[in-house]
């Protein structure tokens, strides 16, 4: 167990802006930024999972399934901000940092910390009211059996949100090398797992044609590559550990062209598989 002296605080104290604060995100500037730094797996989860939850309906006491929580952020916002039940699902972050954080923040009454890997989930089917995962679907959700299986766990009638890391144009046959150069770190943003990128048409297409869902949203978020820029920027000035390196370079020349988040909601409807 690592010593509370190393530990930022979870929540900001109130008094003037700080290093991630956004006038688009107000639930997320109630966050420490350094907790949101330290704890980074991706572009800012707090950002996304408010962007995200922004579409949903969720209430209090909803059991809620977040997919690919990484270090569980998400489910801690979820839980505080909506007062749900969350049952924190990853498959790379074990389940028991995951609860330490859970009940440092609080929330552990409420957060379930849950290691499980997507096609081998542990759960009831028609347990769930909500499915919610931030930048992780894409590592699994773009095989086309995929949803067929995973809706299940939802009730009928119950929502489904996704958010991940998409495009406003489909990749060109030649990615452009501002993404595949080094960056000025050294480090080089594109990696082939990137072809899991899909536009809003690419995922409109595929979660439309499913019987047992009913599709209310399938769109890339207008300005989601300036957001992520946004993210990268203030990441690069963070002085403290980083789990990995900022993007920016990258993202910042892309310039909202290609990179962006697709927002994907639906509800289980009541057609039998
Ligand atoms: C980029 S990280 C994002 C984590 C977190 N949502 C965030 O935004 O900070 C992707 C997460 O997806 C999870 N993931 C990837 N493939 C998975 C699989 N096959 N089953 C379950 N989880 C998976 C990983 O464990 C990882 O934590």
């Amino acid at each position: 167990m690592s010593s509370q002296a190393n530990k930022p605080p979870l929540y900001w104290d109130g008094t003037g802006q700080h290093a991630l604060y956004h006038p688009q995100f107000p639930r997320s500037n109630r966050y420490h930024p350094e907790w949101v730094f330290r704890n980074q797996m991706g572009p800012n989860v707090l950002w996304l999972a408010e962007l995200l939850a922004d579409s949903l309906d969720l209430q209090p006491g909803m059991r809620v399934l977040d997919m690919g929580c990484g270090r569980g952020l998400s489910s801690i916002f979820l839980a505080r901000e909506f007062g749900v039940q969350v049952w924190a699902n990853d498959l790379w972050v074990s389940p028991t940092e995951n609860h330490e954080r859970f009940q440092e923040a609080g929330v552990s009454e409420q957060v379930f910390p849950i290691h499980a890997e997507a096609h081998v989930l542990p759960y009831a089917e028609d347990f769930f009211d909500a499915i919610f995962s931030v930048d992780a679907y894409h590592y699994f959700g773009t095989d086309q059996m995929y949803l067929g299986y995973f809706v299940r766990f939802l009730k009928v009638g119950g929502q489904l949100g996704v958010l991940v890391p998409g495009l406003h144009q489909p990749w060109p046959r030649t990615i452009p090398a501002y993404l595949t150069e080094p960056q000025g770190h050294g480090e080089t943003f594109w990696a082939w797992d990137m072809a899991t990128f899909k536009t809003a048409a690419w995922w409109d297409e595929l979660w439309s044609q499913y019987p047992f869902l009913r599709l209310e949203k399938a769109a890339a978020v207008a300005d989601g590559g300036h957001i992520w820029a946004e993210w990268e920027r203030r990441f690069r000035a963070y002085p403290g550990d980083k789990l990995f390196p900022d993007d920016l370079d990258a993202i910042a020349a892309d310039q909202n062209r290609y990179l962006t988040f697709i927002q994907l909601i639906g509800r289980r409807s009541d057609s039998t598989f």
